[in-house]
């Protein structure tokens, strides 16, 4: 999609597209236009404006307006982006690949921040309303109009705002084209999605925008010593993968940026193991590595927008399946930290390949934060069903970083304790720490503590535990699908760490 920004409206013959507010309707500026463009005032008084509504209305000088509600309370990244995803999902047929933007009549929208915020949640949503999950499907696929190479938006605003809109829009597309396609690496089954297919994506990704990345063989991950790794990779017949990125902004020179180091969980399909899991919704665990896409798509999009962060991404990738080989509960392994660990249910997998990737980061890269982010446990979607990520941490400021990220781009997370009195959950009598506590509480907890074992009391260590919300009801599938979460808030918490 093409953005092109102009002062005023030139082409008569276009869709406008208006987002508002209710007041908005009743102000001058917006009134002046109707009279302008002789809108019919019952419509406009029967339109509620109310959050994902639209009123489609013929022009005296502009073929159709669209008037795109926005709902009551101060309009909220997420909420202008599904309006917007919807409106590109709902009328695609309706239009063709040119589309203009007016964002002046929303009327809270008058500082150069707000106005890029709405810019970007905007562009950001119509450029998403292109996602078409059906990636497997044999008959010819009507591409969406936006989804043409000469599409283009336009968007009209003041000259003051010409270069902060400028850049809030490129940001929306960019932003927009990593999550389709990290949806498209979750939504895609476990036989598709294999960690190679994984690893693939990192290198092409790198490539193209401008990182480091390396991919571990499964020869180059013995040697190396993933041992926990390689013990849930024991029941696949697919070859693990260790990935791992690395960005710079390419004119850093030598200056000092904050060193970050991120790790995501890809397992590519949890069947649970020998502790095998219900049959009922397995198969949605082909998404059971939406922490390794959120990885993933944070170091495209940060290389995209070039931000002053030095950004380590790992992501130990493998399935959890069933087999002759595949490990047993009470089995001891060893892991890359030298640690031992008892396997008290192999269905706790994801937590194994994070505390190797964990350590791994930590003792090679030794970065100022460490984020790991994982579809970890059902028990976080228990507490929290699926309106945020839990989020734990000893560092209250970090905490506090990532809440203010997510409040802001609409992926939110909330904490929960890590008190060390839960540590004991997890004690073995045979090995150095056990996988699963046994007991039917605290599960995300307990979890967490796990992970921290690994990380070498690093002050300023994250875990989000986005089982909840990296998969689920999105309103544009029939079934459950990817969410695109957590790229967003990476990119806004790194964003505000340099700012
Ligand atoms: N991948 C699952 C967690 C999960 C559950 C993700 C539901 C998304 C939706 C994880 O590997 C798992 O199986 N966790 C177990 C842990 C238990 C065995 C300690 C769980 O939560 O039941
Ligand atoms: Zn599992
Ligand atoms: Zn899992």
């Amino acid at each position: 999609m093409k953005i092109k920004i102009k002062n005023t409206l030139k082409s008569s013959n276009t869709l406008l597209i208006i987002p508002v507010m209710p007041n908005d309707l009743k102000s001058s500026a917006f009134k002046n236009f109707s009279k302008e463009e002789v809108l019919s005032k019952k419509l406009i008084a029967s339109f509620s404006a109310k959050k994902a509504t639209y009123l489609l209305l013929a022009g005296a000088q502009t073929e159709r307006i669209l008037l795109i509600g926005l709902g009551e309370a101060q309009p909220s990244y997420k909420n202008i982006l599904y309006a917007f995803r919807k409106f590109g999902v709902d009328f695609k047929s309706q239009f063709d690949n040119k589309v203009t933007l007016n964002l002046s009549y929303v009327g809270t929208a008058h500082d150069a921040q707000q106005i890029a915020l709405l810019t970007t949640a905007a562009v950001n949503g119509l450029q998403l309303s292109i996602y078409d999950i059906g990636l497997y499907k044999t008959a010819e696929r009507i591409a969406h109009p936006f989804a043409k190479p000469t599409a283009t938006l336009t968007i009209i605003t003041e000259k003051t705002f010409q270069k902060e809109i400028e850049r809030a829009a490129y940001e929306g597309v960019a932003k927009g084209k990593t999550q389709l396609s990290i949806m498209d690496l979750v939504n895609a089954p476990g036989n598709k999605a294999i960690p190679e297919v994984l690893g693939q994506w990192a290198v092409n990704s790198g490539k193209q925008f401008g990182y480091k990345t390396t991919v571990f063989s499964k020869k180059k991950i013995t040697s190396t010593g993933l041992h926990a790794l390689l013990a849930v990779n024991r029941g696949s017949e697919h070859t693990p993968a260790f990935i791992i990125m690395e960005y710079k902004p390419k004119n850093a020179g030598k200056k000092k940026l904050p060193k970050v180091g991120l790790v995501g969980k890809g397992v590519t399909f949890d069947t649970g193991g020998i502790s095998i899991k219900g049959s009922q919704n397995m198969h949605y665990m082909k998404s059971d590595m939406g922490g390794a896409a959120a990885v993933l798509g944070t170091m495209e999009l940060t290389a995209k927008l070039q931000l002053p962060v030095h950004l380590i991404g790992i992501v130990p990738a493998t399935d959890n399946c069933v087999d002759a080989l595949a490990i047993k509960p009470g089995d001891v392994i060893n892991s890359y930290s030298g640690k031992t660990i008892e396997i008290t249910d192999t269905d706790a997998e994801g937590r194994l390949i994070l505390a190797d990737g964990l350590a791994y980061l930590n003792k090679n890269f030794k970065p100022e934060i460490m984020l790991d982010l994982a579809t970890l446990t059902g028990s976080s979607v228990r507490t929290f069903g699926y309106q945020c990520g839990a989020a734990f941490s000893k560092n209250e400021q970090l905490i506090a970083q990532l809440s203010a990220a997510g409040n802001t781009t609409g992926e939110r997370i909330w904490p929960l304790p890590i008190w060390d009195e839960y540590q004991s959950h997890m004690d073995s009598d045979v090995a150095d720490i056990k996988n699963f506590s046994g007991r039917p509480v605290a599960g995300a907890i307990s979890a967490a503590k796990f992970l921290e074992f690994f990380t070498s009391e690093h002050p300023r260590w994250a875990h989000l535990d986005i089982a909840g919300v990296a998969f689920g009801d999105t309103g544009f599938s029939k079934q459950k699908s990817a969410t695109g979460y957590g790229v967003g808030l990476l990119v806004e918490f790194l964003k505000n760490l340099v700012k």
